[in-house]
């Protein structure tokens, strides 16, 4: 039918996401038209303030404050969510699919939440559900793990997904400098929000990864299944003492599919130098990927900002309206179709990098090792370092081990008097 090369779509928010999208489906119109065979019109926007300057040109008789007018318009057929938040959001979507229209969202808060329900309302009304810009702004991961890899058992997923605390902690692995020395610089320049908690205490890649997890091991893996811990201890000094040591301390998040289940967990990590994931700095991120048959993978971009973030969700409106013309929407579906359990963080192995303030005087070094190995804790390096007076850093390195011993093991060292303080304990990868 002709009018079906016309698909019109419904803008829900037009801010840094959203105005990269109206650049894009305008500026880009030809091109979009040539390669999907259709014309895709915005036929609303929906916006907090109809008066706000916005910096493009928008015909302002297609904004609204009313989400009705997008909702009961039946001519709009895919409604593309870029609010943020989880309400009125989630609401917004949730009527959008109940009354029959495809969704695009980038709001990862809403998906690593609620992707149960929202999936389910998308298959019980035959609806596309795109959310590829909720992970990795411009990296095309989401469609890559449920399209283009679907011949494997993903094994792992882990990466650097969150731009803000890249940049942070690239910047005080060149300079040397401090975090809130760099926290600060980073708000100045606009990459830390004004209020940058989600990001430095790592729950924005947290909900990334429980995404990315659940889409890997075919499992719903939702936010409150992520061990969570952010880079606000991170100090210049753990910094250097990695880098002697060979590493860089990046923020990952991990995934990986064990026979116990899966582990899912964000933490700052020490990676070896030589680490593909090393060399990735400033707001930049990546993911890799371990699939049984292609072995791995690593894709590479920018996590946020207006066009690439608009890069995904465009994408996903063309894939949308595609279905819609071709009358096959709902084609890909919610891929949970498993219920692995979640594996406890205290089950969790890895190595670690343990900084301690101790005192400087004989036997203190035989001490710590002894409790280390009364709770099966295997050292693999130290590195001591003369601080002011009587007190020495002690920087040790272990073997792999079950996190639990570690924990054990530490509540105990710092029950030892020659140990003053427990300044820092890092995950090591790779
Ligand atoms: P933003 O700049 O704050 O824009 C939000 C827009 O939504 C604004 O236009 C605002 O209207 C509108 N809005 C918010 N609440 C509303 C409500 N209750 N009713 C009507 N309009 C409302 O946000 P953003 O950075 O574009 O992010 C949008 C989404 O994309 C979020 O889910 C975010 O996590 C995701 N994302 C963002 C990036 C990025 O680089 N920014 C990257 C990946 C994913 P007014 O303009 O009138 O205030
Ligand atoms: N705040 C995020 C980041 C971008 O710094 O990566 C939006 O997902």
């Amino acid at each position: 039918m002709s009018n079906q090369q016309v698909v019109k779509i419904g803008l829900l928010g037009l801010g840094t996401v959203g105005r990269g999208v109206y650049r894009i489906l305008t500026e880009n119109a030809q091109n979009i038209m040539q390669r999907s065979g259709l014309k895709i019109d915005i036929k609303k926007i929906l916006v907090r303030d109809l008066t706000k300057k916005r910096g493009i040109n928008v015909d302002e008789e297609i904004l609204t404050t009313d989400i009705n007018d997008i909702v009961d318009d039946p001519e709009i057929n895919v409604v593309v969510e870029v609010l943020g938040g989880i309400e009125p959001a989630l609401n917004y979507v949730l009527n959008s699919l109940n009354k029959g229209k495809s969704v695009v969202t980038a709001n990862k808060d809403m998906v690593a939440v609620h992707g149960k329900e929202l999936f389910a309302a998308a298959e019980a009304n035959n609806c596309d559900l795109f959310f590829e810009a909720s992970v990795a702004g411009g990296i095309p991961i989401i469609r890559t793990l449920k399209q283009s890899l679907a011949a494997n058992n993903i094994e792992q997923v882990f990466g650097i997904i969150n731009g803000t605390t890249n940049y942070m902690l690239t910047k005080m692995t060149r300079e040397g400098c401090d975090f809130d020395e760099v926290l600060k610089e980073a708000q100045e320049k606009g990459y830390a929000e004004a209020d940058p908690t989600s990001d430095i205490e790592g729950y924005d890649a947290a909900r990334k990864i429980a995404i990315l997890a659940s889409i890997a091991f075919n499992t719903r893996v939702t936010l409150d299944d992520v061990y969570v811990e952010g880079i606000t201890s991170i100090s210049a000094e753990d910094i250097a003492y990695a880098k002697e040591l060979g590493y860089i301390i990046k923020l990952l998040g991990i995934a990986k599919l064990t026979e116990e289940g899966i582990e899912v967990r964000v933490h700052p990590t020490l990676i070896p130098q030589e680490h593909p994931l090393s060399s990735v700095n400033d707001a930049f991120n990546a993911v890799f990927v371990r699939g049984d048959a292609v072995g791995d993978t690593m894709f590479y971009g920018q996590g946020a900002g207006e066009l690439p973030t608009a890069s995904a969700v465009v994408a996903d409106i063309m894939d949308a309206a595609r279905d819609i013309a071709k009358n096959v929407p709902g084609i890909i579906g919610c891929t949970c179709y498993d219920n692995k359990p979640i594996k406890p963080m205290s089950e969790t192995k890895s190595r670690f990098y343990v900084r301690l303030l101790v005192l400087d005087k004989p036997g203190v070094l035989a001490s710590i090792a002894l409790v280390f190995g009364n709770k099966d804790v295997s050292l693999a390096s130290v590195i001591q370092k003369d601080e002011e007076g009587s007190t020495a850093e002690l920087v040790l390195i272990t073997h792999e081990t079950k996190e639990e011993n570690l924990q054990d093991a530490l509540l105990d060292i710092r029950q030892l008097s020659c140990v003053k303080n427990v300044a820092n304990v890092i995950r090591v990868e790779g």
